[in-house]
């Protein structure tokens, strides 16, 4: 795994990958999504893995899709993915994964927090889908997260006017769970990982899938969905120790985790 665009590193059951390319502000390119979507699919398919941060630097997320090498592509080479194959096999991915934003996420840098399952931001955090301003509109999922996660009409504005919002208007939105000041949001992000990595895995994987369903599908079909997964939790150890430790007043040892 000889990255050049991201860091990617383990601690017990918790990985980090950190985008690094500090002279573009973590600008998205081909090799840095091809290496994030390489990462993360690895420690995915790792059952030693409970959780993933996914972060930046103090001043970006990351500032968007690499402008200057989208630049000159045409309508055919984009809509054969471009320098950005893999996004699809990235949204299906088991493991909960964390993005930990300090400075700006903007553009495919936000639309790439929206694909993550917690958003943890930095009290520097500055949120944004200015492609309006370029003569485009959100190509990794923006147009459809944002209005999901933040109401229709406040994300007509963001998006049609490419105007930033701070971490403090973007928790009251609801696109962030919670604002932290920016020097522990590393240390922040980890522990909330190594809490749901703490938990049994098949549960937080149904977990994760259940939420997932929540986005995607009409209510009825979703509840169906929820109803089989959590039937489903019963067959599981996991399910036992989980609740025989609660009547023995005693902490669960989790098989899977
Ligand atoms: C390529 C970028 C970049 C980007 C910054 N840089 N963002 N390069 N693509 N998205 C580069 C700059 O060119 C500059 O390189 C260096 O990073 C530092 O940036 P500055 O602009 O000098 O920093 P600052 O003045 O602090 O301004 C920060 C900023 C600004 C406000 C974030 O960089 C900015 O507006 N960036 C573009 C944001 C954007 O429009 N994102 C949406 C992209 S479209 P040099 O070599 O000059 O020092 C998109 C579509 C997604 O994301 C879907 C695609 C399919």
């Amino acid at each position: 795994d000889a990255y050049t665009c991201i860091i990617a590193e383990t601690r017990g059951r918790v990985a980090t990958i950190t985008l690094n390319r500090p002279e573009a502000l973590n600008a998205l390119n081909g090799a840095l999504v091809r290496e994030l979507i390489d990462a993360a699919t690895g420690f995915d398919a790792d059952p030693g893995i409970g959780a993933i941060v996914i972060t930046g630097s103090a001043k970006a997320f990351a500032a968007g899709a690499d402008i200057k090498e989208m630049a000159e592509h045409g309508y055919a080479e984009m809509l054969l993915g471009g320098p950005f194959p893999g996004w699809v096999g990235f949204e299906r991915l088991r493991t909960p994964i964390i993005a930990a934003v300090s400075g700006f996420a903007l553009g495919g840098g936000c639309e790439l927090a929206m694909m993550c399952d917690i958003i943890l931001a930095a009290d520097t955090a500055k949120f944004g889908q200015p492609e309006i301003t370029l003569g485009i509109l959100p190509g990794f999922g923006g147009s459809q997260r944002l209005p999901r996660a933040i109401g229709k009409y406040k994300a007509a504005e963001m998006i049609l006017t490419g105007r930033m919002m701070g971490a403090e208007e973007a928790e009251r939105a609801g696109l962030v769970s919670r604002i932290v000041p920016a020097d522990e949001l590393l240390a922040e992000a980890a522990a909330l990982a190594e809490t749901i990595a703490s938990k049994s895995l098949p549960a937080v994987i149904a977990a994760k899938d259940a939420l997932q369903a929540a986005q995607e599908m009409p209510l009825a079909e979703g509840l169906r969905f929820e109803r089989q997964a959590f039937a489903a939790a019963f067959a599981t150890e996991d399910q036992k120790e989980g609740m025989r430790a609660f009547a023995e007043k005693r902490a669960p040892e989790f098989r899977h985790r």
